[in-house]
């Protein structure tokens, strides 16, 4: 873990000889790599042990940069003016200086401008546009704190700067500006559907659930998989605002509710706000589950969040992450 006082030019050292750095931004920690480069982007995919198919989101510190890697329009720009920096990750056509394995080939890049101050001082410095998923292994629980990537990713990254919890807590909206039916988000997140209409007047379709693509073709939609995000515990969803139905009585188990139960509660359950506010819940969603997830349980049980809002991204996740029979 890096919080020395000369962390900034010594990740910055680090990032132009080509190695990875995990680092916070508002959302989740990132791996960042330089994405111009080849061999940065390849260890991204080794280290996280992602499939090639699955691209990468290049982050960017101002409007400029993004001119070099992809084609701006004016709808990119007034989307930029109301939610740049911010968890708002842009799709645009790619320009010939974006390597392919960051793209999967496709002739589209996912751009955005991150808020977390750590994030933006090493875009500046730096001045290279960094290739950053979330600093987990492929498939499992999103990082939230220093610690989780320290447990999971430590031996295998130069280091991860320390900017503590993350602020919001699940992963960026994805807008994808080139689809030809007109702007549509591929991924939930903090960024609703409402939001960018009451800022900028732009409509965008919500794309429902895709099925899981069978053939190997790279894929518009992140997370595709059906399962993603998920604890090694398996996790089964209950209907919000409601109890589970049936526990098993001689299992280890938890139950996580969105609210402070009222009344007493057993000593089994967990809550992820105190009075339900959505933006609580999802920023302790990943870190209660990282939390759970180590103390051997033989089932976690989770109530859904509420279908608007930030609850929307947040019961996305959660049904990636839900336990799936394994015949699918
Ligand atoms: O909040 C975030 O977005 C975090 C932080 C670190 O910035 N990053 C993140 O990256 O969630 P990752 O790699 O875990 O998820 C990025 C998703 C991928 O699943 C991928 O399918 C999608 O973005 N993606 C990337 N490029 C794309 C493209 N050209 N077209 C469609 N989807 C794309
Ligand atoms: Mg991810």
């Amino acid at each position: 873990m890096e919080s020395s006082h000369n962390w900034l030019p010594k990740t910055v050292a680090a990032l132009k000889a080509g190695e990875l750095v995990a680092l916070p931004t508002e959302t989740v920690y990132g791996l960042a790599g330089n994405a111009l480069s080849e061999e940065s982007v390849r260890k991204i995919f080794d280290v996280k042990g992602r499939p090639l198919i699955d691209p990468l989101i290049v982050h960017i510190y101002d409007l400029k940069q993004v001119d070099q890697l992809a084609v701006i329009s004016p709808q990119l720009e007034l989307l930029a003016k109301h939610f740049w920096p911010g968890p708002l990750t842009i799709i645009l056509k790619k320009k010939a200086i974006v390597p392919g394995l960051v793209t999967a080939g496709l002739d589209t890049v996912a751009i955005r401008m991150p808020k977390h101050p750590i994030m933006r001082e090493v875009l500046k410095e730096s001045k290279l546009p960094l290739a950053a998923p979330s600093a987990n292994p492929f498939g499992y629980l999103s990082p939230t704190t220093a610690e989780h990537v320290e447990s999971q990713l430590g031996e295998k990254i130069s280091y991860v700067v320390d900017g503590g919890p993350c602020e919001i807590g699940i992963e960026s909206t994805i807008l994808d500006l080139t689809h030809k039916n007109g702007p549509r988000i591929v991924r939930p997140g903090p960024i609703t559907e409402q939001m960018i209409y009451e800022a900028t007047d732009i409509t965008v379709a919500t794309k429902e659930r895709q099925a899981i693509a069978k053939d190997n073709s790279p894929q518009l939609a992140p997370g595709m998989l059906s399962q993603h995000y998920s604890p090694k515990t398996p996790l089964y969803l209950f209907e919000h605002g409601t109890a589970p139905e049936a526990l098993p009585k001689d299992k280890k188990i938890a139950v996580i509710f969105n609210k402070r139960p009222s009344g007493s509660s057993s000593e089994n359950a967990y809550w992820l706000s105190e009075n339900g506010n959505s933006a609580d819940v999802a920023h302790n969603l990943f870190e209660t589950l990282h939390r759970m997830d180590h103390l051997s349980l033989d089932a976690i049980y989770l109530e859904r969040a509420s279908d608007s809002g930030i609850g929307k991204a947040i019961n996305d996740r959660l049904e990636r992450a839900q336990h799936k029979r394994r015949s699918a």
